[in-house]
């Protein structure tokens, strides 16, 4: 895809490594459709780096754990923009629980904003996505998702969702949209965790380091310009997900 001109929404924009994909985009002339929840300060401060790299952004506030938030979403981007290229499924949650202490609750809003709404996002995405032209939805899973362990275990279903709901999706709506995921690893410490979080984790990881957010743009630019590429989930881990079970 010719990235010149388009237009890519990026749910969880606003910090973090969402505003690392979207300012990667960006700079390679995408205008930005940036969604965020609770970031309203980080959303209008992204927003403004993106039109200082010459591009265009508008942010969009959605709280993706409710009902019919998703299409809504979709509707005000192309309402703003006058078209939709590009859907990156970034916004998730991560909390921790294993088989004797996930709630009910958690498992309900992990499902929500993890899965049903990529899910209803991509679906909205395919339904209004103007004809003639081609469309790319990525998906940021983990690579836990192919080593399920025993902690964060509703957060990691939720992603082996979004690895099936990618191969899915990648058969249909095709050939119009190509639909890929990204499996990060160890890229920045969860909330409440510093990098001595993730200096511990490099022990296990073969490439013995974390990543960045940059990482994860080199990526998503790789998928965005790969023409013959869908169904795909690019492990962006250091080789975390071949350690041993
Ligand atoms: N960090 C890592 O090393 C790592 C590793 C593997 C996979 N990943 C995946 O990479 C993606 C980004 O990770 P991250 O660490 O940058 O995430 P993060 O810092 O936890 O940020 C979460 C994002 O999701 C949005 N969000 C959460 N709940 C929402 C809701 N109810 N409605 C709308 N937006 C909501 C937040 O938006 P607001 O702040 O605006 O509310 C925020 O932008 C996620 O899919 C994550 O699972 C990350």
């Amino acid at each position: 895809m010719e990235l010149q001109g388009k237009v890519a929404l990026i749910t969880g924009g606003a910090v973090r490594i969402g505003r690392a994909l979207a300012l990667a985009l960006a700079e390679r002339g995408v205008r930005i459709a940036l969604h965020y929840g609770r970031s309203a300060d980080a959303a209008k401060e992204t927003a403004a780096a993106i039109r200082a790299a010459g591009s265009d952004a508008a942010p969009l506030s959605a709280d993706l754990a409710e009902s019919g938030a998703a299409a809504d979403l979709i509707d005000r981007a192309l309402e703003r923009f006058g078209r939709l290229d590009i859907l990156v499924n970034s916004a998730a949650i991560f909390l921790p629980g294993g088989v004797g202490d996930t709630s009910e609750g958690d498992w309900d809003r992990q499902f929500a904003i993890n899965l049903k709404s990529p899910f209803f996002l991509a679906q909205a995405f395919a339904r209004r996505h103007q004809p003639g032209s081609s469309g790319l939805i990525v998906n940021i899973a983990d690579w836990r998702a192919f080593r399920p362990g025993p902690d964060y275990l509703a957060y990691t279903l939720t992603k082996a969702g979004i690895v099936a709901m990618t191969q899915s999706l990648a058969a249909a709506p095709a050939p119009r949209i190509r639909v890929n995921a990204i499996a990060p690893g160890a890229i920045l410490p969860p909330p409440g965790k510093d990098d001595v979080y993730l200096q511990r984790l490099a022990d296990r990881i073969p490439l013995r380091r974390s990543g960045s957010p940059d990482d994860l743009a080199k990526g998503l630019l790789y998928l965005a310009e790969a023409d013959f590429v869908t169904g795909e989930v690019l492990f962006i881990d250091g080789g975390e997900h071949l350690q041993q079970l």
